[in-house]
């Protein structure tokens, strides 16, 4: 045998244990676990990555590591990749890094291992600038490394916070993800359920039922409906695995990469000179009744479509991805048709959160008022209406992208003021000829600026109010002031923005040195 052939051989012999190696770290718990998975209706981590990446564009990282335990017969299971599989790939041909855990393998359990590897690709996320997207199935610390597993996952939510605000943060649970795992998360920017599949919980139903006697489902507890719905925890709720991966993809194309980017600009066909007939019957004649404040949306932005977040909470306020002649806008609306489209706690929060993610990528946003004003009662005083409206009034005063205003009917009291009227610095403020801008209501006002009148002479009620409605109930006082730059044609509302947006793209603002902020928590 020459010298060529021995290496060459020795080439071929690396080559097979590569081949093996490679085989090894694809298997996962191994056929039995992965069928158990499959009958649960769940894909696997890779399944996942698959249906998540453009096709073909996943480089995975660290698949041949393998965890240091020693306790439990741990050593005799060694499994490379230690069960999460972690690496970046392209979304719609834009780079994305990922972990994907896989509960084939210790129950997709996190120890020290499992940990470093998410932080590793956490961690290239932020320095190149690129999203980062955790696919969660989890069963939580692994119990056999014990405070390793709880350190690992500490050092995960440490980077969370390091990366907020400067590369969006995705996740997808798609399994149980329970107790402090639930953290990460809900650090991150949004978080999409799968219906059925996914829970998250601090403390699970057999810990209710012991502590507290009550007998929970999972479902009822913290499946996705309940976070949806109720907590507010999650941002989306998909019908199967493969809808959620397509809600990440779609959501990523209204986000730019970093902090530092602006969102991608698509080709619009919609032309931005667009009048459409439908916004001058939109508003009813009479001012108490509702209407779909989602179908005035739909005729302004691009070709109708918007991305709606946390559709299903907090209704009375709607917050979506929507474009305008190409570019991505954060639209923050209230929604006439549930209740009334007040403002309350679950409103506020929602909003604030959304109008912060916007301004930290720099994404312009719009808001579309029609709000009577706050939510009335003791559950929202006692709740904290106070502190927890203040955190919407906080975010927009401390959002420094350019904040567009188009009051389409009523803009009383403090809401008047929070949403972004030009106190708190919008840049552009329209309103409709049916834009009611007033301290309240005209029978609240009436009732309390002609009470003794009223008591004497009940009789003149109606006049007052209509003397009120005149004098207040219209934009034409706040334009006199300059408060509204302009009330326009509602079939032009599309133009205007567009243009507006248009000059808005060289803002810059100077703030105050200082560390941070300190907003009503
Ligand atoms: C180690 C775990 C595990 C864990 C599951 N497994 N969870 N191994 N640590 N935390 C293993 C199981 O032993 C099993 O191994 C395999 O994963 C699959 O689990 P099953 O129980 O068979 O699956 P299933 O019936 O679907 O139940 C899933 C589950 C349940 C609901 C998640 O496994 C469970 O309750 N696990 C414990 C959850 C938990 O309390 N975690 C700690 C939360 S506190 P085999 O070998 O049999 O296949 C926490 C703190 C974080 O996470 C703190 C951060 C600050």
């Amino acid at each position: 045998m020459t010298t060529q052939q021995a290496e060459r051989t020795g080439m071929a012999a690396r080559m097979d244990e590569l081949a093996k190696r490679q085989a090894a770290s694809l298997v996962g718990g191994g056929p039995e676990a992965v069928a158990k998975q499959h009958e649960r209706g769940k894909l696997t981590a890779r399944e996942r990555l698959e249906l998540l990446l453009d096709p073909g564009s996943f480089v995975e990282l660290d698949r041949y590591r393998v965890h240091r335990c020693y306790n439990f017969g741990m050593e005799n299971k060694r499994i490379p990749g230690d069960g999460v599989v972690t690496g970046y790939g392209q979304v719609n041909g834009r780079t994305v890094y990922v972990f994907a855990q896989d509960f084939t393998v210790f129950g997709g359990s996190l120890g020290e291992v499992f940990a470093e590897k998410i932080c590793k690709v956490m961690d290239l996320a932020l320095r190149n600038g690129c999203p980062c997207i955790g696919l969660n199935d989890s069963g939580g610390a692994r119990i056999q490394e014990g405070v390793e597993s709880l350190g690992g996952y500490a050092e995960i939510f440490w980077r969370n916070v390091q990366s907020s605000g400067v590369i969006p943060q995705l996740s997808a649970i798609m399994g149980p993800c329970a107790g402090g795992a639930v953290y990460s998360p809900v650090m991150t920017d949004f978080t999409v359920m799968v219906k059925d599949s996914s829970f998250m919980f601090i403390t699970g139903p057999e810990v209710v039922k012991t502590v507290l006697g009550e007998e929970v489902t999972f479902e009822e507890l913290g499946g996705a409906t309940t976070h949806n719905q109720i907590s507010g925890v999650a941002h989306f709720m998909a019908e199967s695995e493969e809808e959620a991966l397509a809600d990440l993809r779609y959501l990523l194309s209204f986000l730019p990469a970093n902090n530092l980017e602006d969102p991608p600009v698509y080709p619009c066909t919609d032309p931005a000179d667009r009048r459409d007939e439908g916004l001058m019957s939109i508003i009813p004649d009479v001012s108490s009744k509702p209407y779909d404040m989602k179908e005035l949306l739909a005729m302004v932005v691009d070709d109708g479509e918007m991305l709606e977040v946390q559709p299903l909470f907090a209704m009375n306020m709607i917050t979506a991805f929507a474009r305008l002649d190409g570019a991505t806008v954060g639209i923050v609306a209230n929604q006439p048709k549930v209740l009334a489209g007040t403002m309350d706690i679950n409103a506020s929060v929602k909003a604030a959160r959304f109008v912060r993610f916007c301004d930290a990528f720099n994404i312009p946003i719009i808001t579309f008022e029609d709000v009577p004003g706050y939510l009335p009662g003791k559950a929202q005083e006692h709740g904290g209406i106070i502190r927890h409206g203040a955190k919407l009034l906080y975010a927009y005063c401390e959002a420094t992208v350019p904040k567009l205003t188009v009051i389409t009917r009523k803009a009383y009291g403090g809401a008047y003021d929070v949403l972004g009227s030009k106190h708190v610095r919008a840049d552009v403020n329209l309103a409709w000829p049916t834009a009611e801008i007033a301290v309240m209501g005209a029978e609240g006002a009436v009732n309390i600026l002609y009470r003794k009148e009223l008591a004497a002479d009940p009789s003149r009620r109606d006049a007052l109010i209509a003397e009120y409605r005149e004098r207040f109930a219209n934009p034409f006082v706040a334009a006199e002031r300059g408060f509204i730059d302009d009330v326009i044609d509602p079939r032009d509302t599309r133009m205007y923005l567009i243009r507006s947006l248009k000059t808005l793209r060289g803002k810059r603002v100077e703030r105050p040195a200082r560390k941070h902020g300190n907003i009503p928590l």
